[in-house]
């Protein structure tokens, strides 16, 4: 079966075989499929990009419910389920008058791929508000627990991308969340700008949210409309030395000092400096309104992106001397 509808960068990658895993004793009763010795998990597929078909059982995980765990008069602790949608759980959380995750409306995929890359916008990220998460080890069917400090957080990474990559399923996530009090993050340049807009000085959980939706509608592309995978590289981290020798060549770059001395040079800025910005090569592109995001316009092939993706490492590292690399996933 095709996995177009199944990734946000709608490529059209084959599925040898596939299965909807909608259980927990479903999901262990798949894996210990003989039959089937390579499996492949798909979720909300926003943060991957198939570059050749699947030979193997492709388990896409939707496993389902929101919960709340315990509660007292200031916060709650939920648990979501791996195959919830990120977007609707935030909603959920609003609607209750939960604080914590406004600031990450919209981001495209499911709450099990959250942890993976420790999703994060606008000044918040997924571990800021993160208490634990259930996954399945592959090899043995069983249910492990994995709290914050086990979980290896850092600037879109973790343990699931590293030491732990490709041995457990992200079955269920814990998040604590504030019901008064809320801490706001408005700092962000953007959203403050945005909230302005609004004509909002006291802002509510939900305006931040609203702020941010219409700021990411501004320039990220809707998945739905246009496949893409929201940012394809990371911002570049870089020592002071690096950096001290960049600025003063590039005295007009946008940047900021990390809490380690370090500084983050904002990728998107790089790769429009190259002149890739709205640029089309086939139906593989450069989005026009964020060059940190690459865009499929119909029938582009994960390899064509791919292709794409490396001329831009190699421009940016040309012109700049600085190394990007790509948060995406890439299935090779
Ligand atoms: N910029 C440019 N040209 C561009 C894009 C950006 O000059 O084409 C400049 C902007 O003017 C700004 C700076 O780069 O000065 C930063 O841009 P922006 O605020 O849009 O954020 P970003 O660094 O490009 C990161 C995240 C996004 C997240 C936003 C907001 C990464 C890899 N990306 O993007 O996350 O939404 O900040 O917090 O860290 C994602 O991970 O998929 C994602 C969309």
């Amino acid at each position: 079966i095709s996995l177009k509808p199944y990734n946000t960068f709608g490529i059209d990658a084959k599925a040898r075989f596939f299965v909807d895993i909608t259980g927990l004793v479903q999901l262990q009763k798949v894996l210990e499929l003989k039959a089937y010795p390579k499996k492949f998990i798909i979720s909300g597929g926003s943060n991957m990009l198939l570059t050749k078909d699947i030979d193997a059982l492709v388990m896409h995980i939707k496993l389902e419910g929101i919960s709340i765990v315990e509660e007292n008069e200031d916060t709650v602790e939920i648990k979501a389920m791996a195959g919830e949608n990120w977007h609707e759980l935030v909603l959920w959380c609003l609607d209750r008058g939960y604080g914590g995750i406004e600031n990450l409306s919209l981001i495209p995929g499911n709450v099990g791929t959250a942890p993976i890359q420790n999703i994060g916008a606008y000044g918040v990220e997924l571990k800021d508000v993160f208490v634990s998460c259930t996954a399945m080890e592959m090899a043995t069917g069983e249910l492990l627990a994995f709290d914050k400090d086990e979980c290896h957080f850092g600037y879109r990474e973790s343990i699931f991308k590293n030491e732990a990559k490709g041995k457990y399923i992200i079955t269920s996530v814990n998040l604590r969340l504030t019901k008064r009090d809320h801490e706001l993050h408005t700092g962000y340049g953007a959203i403050e700008g945005e909230l302005k807009n609004m004509g909002i000085v006291y802002p509510t959980i939900r305006d931040i949210s609203d702020a941010v939706i219409a700021i990411r509608r501004s320039k990220l592309p809707d998945p739905k409309e246009l496949g893409n995978s929201g940012s394809f590289f990371k911002n570049p981290v870089v020592s002071k030395k690096a950096f001290d020798k960049f600025i003063k060549k590039n005295p007009e770059a946008p940047h900021y000092e990390t809490d380690d001395d370090q500084f983050k040079i904002p990728a998107g800025w790089l790769i429009e400096q190259c002149g890739f910005k709205g640029k089309r090569y086939g139906d593989a592109g450069v989005h026009d309104k964020q060059a940190l995001v690459l865009v499929n316009y119909g029938n582009a092939t994960g390899q064509e992106i791919l292709a794409l993706s490396e001329q831009i490492q190699e421009e940016v590292h040309k012109r700049f001397r600085i190394k990007i690399q790509p948060e995406v996933n890439i299935i090779k």
